[in-house]
């Protein structure tokens, strides 16, 4: 996951191969209520770990519930509190997670209300904005206390009541439908709580809205043993002697809605092989895979398996749509962003509830599909978006407003290329780890399906003598801008370690290139991997930074790994550090920084780092050797160790790696589109 303040994506201008998805965020949190209110234990598989599930869990911990992992199956293990409340007091924080405040509050007040207990709930400023006063008024009518604590009809809550109480459900307990169907959800789960010897009728109240997730709600409960019978969209009955059941195993399909992203990814980049999703299909209940049928009219070639979905791309451009999304008001979502890709105007209606999920959606899409250059028309229940012109494309530096569908969505814009962007544009969005809520991986995700002109993904090359903490540097500098790094020295000393080691005469430049070029190589992270074994603590020893400096001078060897490191190009970008990535790599980088630092200074950190590993050494010594080193690396005749024309010098004597990471991204900014002073149009 990034957790940084912002991601820069590169203009993208392809897709394929296979992605597993996370589970399912509206599944896995009604299976772990289900699971922690009945008897017994429930093993649940590929169940979604994400901030929405992790609150979830965190209260049903706190309630006294059983939460271990299975170690033989991966699994989680959830022990019941088979309907008896052990905790009856607990201060709940539920974070922005809607499918854990709205469920929550219905068993609690329940509970509360027959058992005794005071429980308070609690979230994120945003979920104190967003509407639950339909249940609240539904778990009064049951005779429930629920006050607010802050504005009536919102949360927080506190939930109270007498041990001996009884709630009364001889009438029919009446819940509106058309602002969230999870007040419906919420009393379905938790009603089976106080089943007893007659029926339980739930009636709704105005046009019920979202009704797949009600569907989804009904099909866990029958998994839990709980028959709901349904008249229409209006009536709803739990039936006399209802009890929780546990189905002994649970497996969570993957989340519909997050493969939403993916088969609009299909549809705009799949031109040769498909984009090839895993873990939904056309057995899935989520009502969320209808999205398919919708990206199919939009133009999407679709195939569609029990457990799979593969999409390439159909008709091109995309064709315009308009569609009411009250059927898959989170997937819709991504149609408005498709929307950017197709001829014409889309608008999708019915979507009133944008406005009560984790942001106001319709405001928020409006706004900044308009920031890359979209027209768009919002109106209280709909969303009109029309794409720009091959001219009208804007670096935007996009709000994601602590919602994960809006980086997610949003994150498409980035393959402006295939829309005819002129220029084409880098899309920036803020707070990225904002998908944590149901897809961590997600951005590592697109990046490893998504391809890009290498031209277009932005290198920051650092090079500099031995020992003047170009590594450290470019660590940190990537680290900041979620890029990827290339050590190339490692590349020398890895060829420079397997001569040693197999005897290859390593003044032989062809039989050097040889090596090279047929090393098994795997970087994890900072680690090198040689035939899958870890090497990066022997790459330091100084025989073979000493073998890699000569080495270094065989050009046969460098152009044998000239492909190996222009590889390490890839999306989002990279930072690379070495004595010729400025010069002769990556040529094109837009910014070069040449590193320094007085050689008495290098000495004295080589010293520290090599006694901190217990190895003794001699300041003298190891100056005398990097200036010898300093002097191979200057004069040799290919690829000399010398600053780019236009690199910028940075003299790291005096300063921190702090320091000096902030100089780098400062002048990092000042080279972006998304920067005031530089090129491209600002964007708030
Ligand atoms: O940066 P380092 O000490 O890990 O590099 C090891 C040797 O590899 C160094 O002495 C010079 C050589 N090298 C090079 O010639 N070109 C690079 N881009 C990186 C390293």
């Amino acid at each position: 996951m990034y957790d940084i303040p912002f991601l820069d994506l590169p203009p993208l201008t392809g897709a394929a191969g296979t992605v597993r998805l996370p589970g399912s965020k509206s599944i896995s949190n009604r299976v772990l209520l289900l699971a922690g209110l009945c008897e017994g234990q429930t093993l649940v598989h590929d169940l979604l770990d994400s901030d929405d599930t992790r609150v979830m869990l965190q209260a049903l911990r706190q309630l006294g519930c059983g939460i271990e992992d299975d170690a033989g199956s991966g699994a989680l293990r959830v022990t019941g509190l088979g309907g008896r409340l052990q905790q009856h007091e607990a201060a709940l924080f539920l974070g922005n997670a809607g499918t854990a405040m709205r469920p929550l509050t219905a068993a609690l007040a329940l509970l509360a209300a027959t058992q005794g207990g005071r429980f308070e709930l609690s979230g994120v400023p945003r979920m104190h904005e967003r509407p639950i006063g339909d249940l609240v008024e539904a778990l009064r009518q049951l005779g429930c206390g629920v006050e607010c604590l802050g504005q009536e009809g919102y949360p927080p809550l506190r939930l109270t009541g007498r041990a001996g109480g009884a709630v009364d459900t001889a009438a029919p307990i009446r819940v509106r439908g058309d602002v969230s169907s999870q007040f419906l959800t919420a009393l379905l789960l938790a009603l089976p709580l106080v089943s007893g010897d007659a029926p339980i009728t739930v009636e709704v109240q105005g046009e019920l809205i979202s009704k797949p997730y009600i569907d989804i709600t009904l099909k866990l409960l029958a998994r839990f043993g709980i028959e709901v019978q349904r008249d229409g969209w209006e009536r709803f009955t739990i039936p006399a002697g209802s009890a929780y059941r546990s189905p002994g195993e649970v497996w969570i399909e993957g989340d519909a809605s997050s493969a939403s992203y993916f088969v609009a990814l299909g549809a705009i980049a799949a031109t040769g092989a498909p984009v090839r999703i895993e873990g939904v299909g056309s057995e899935s209940i989520q009502g969320d895979v209808a999205f398919v049928d919708a990206a199919r009219a939009m133009g999407a070639a679709v195939t569609l398996g029990p457990n799979f979905i593969e999409v390439q791309r159909g008709a091109w451009p995309l064709r315009a749509l308009e569609l009411d999304c009250n059927h898959i008001p989170d997937a819709a979502m991504t149609l408005a962003v498709m929307a950017l890709y197709a001829r014409g105007a889309t608008r999708l209606t019915n979507i009133a509830s944008w406005r009560v999920k984790e942001t106001d959606r319709i405001a928020a899409m409006a706004a900044e599909l308009r920031k890359v250059g979209a027209a768009v028309v919002e109106g209280a229940d709909f969303i009109e978006v029309s794409p720009p012109a091959g001219s009208g494309w804007r670096p935007a530096a996009i709000h994601t407003y602590d919602d994960h569908r809006m980086a997610m969505c949003l994150s498409l814009a980035a393959f402006n290329p295939l829309a005819g962007a002129q220029p084409v544009v880098p899309v920036r969005i803020l707070d990225p780890k904002c998908v944590g809520k149901t897809f961590p991986d997600y951005f590592e995700t697109l990046f490893g399906l998504a391809t890009a002109d290498r031209a277009q993904v932005p290198v920051i090359t650092i090079d500099g003598p031995t020992a003047s903490g170009k590594g450290t540097l470019a660590s940190s500098v990537a680290q900041a801008l979620g890029y990827h790094t290339l050590d190339s020295g490692s590349l020398y000393r890895v060829t420079a370690l397997a001569a040693l080691a197999r005897g290859v005469d390593t003044t032989d430049g062809a039989a050097m290139a040889a090596l090279a070029r047929g090393l098994n190589l795997r970087f994890e992270g900072e680690r090198l991997l040689l035939d899958g074994q870890d090497v990066s603590a022997e790459l330091r020893r100084e025989e073979v930074g000493s073998t890699a400096s000569r080495i270094s001078a065989l050009p046969e060897l460098r152009a044998a790994l000239y492909a190996v490191q222009l590889a390490f190009r890839r999306a989002p970008g990279l930072v690379a550090d070495g004595r010729d990535m400025g010069t002769v790599i990556f040529p094109d980088a837009p910014l070069k920084v040449f590193l320094t630092a007085s050689p008495a200074m290098r000495a004295e950190r080589r010293y520290k780092q090599l006694i901190s590993k217990g190895i003794s050494a001699s300041i003298d010594g190891l100056r005398a050797d990097l200036e010898a080193r300093d002097e191979r690396d200057r004069n040799r005749l290919i690829a000399p160790l010398k600053p780019a024309q236009d690199a910028l010098l940075l003299d790291n004597s005096a300063q921190t790696v702090e320091v000096s990471t902030a100089m780098v991204l400062q002048w990092w900014a000042q080279r972006g589109p998304f920067s005031t002073t530089g090129g491209g149009t600002p964007q708030p």
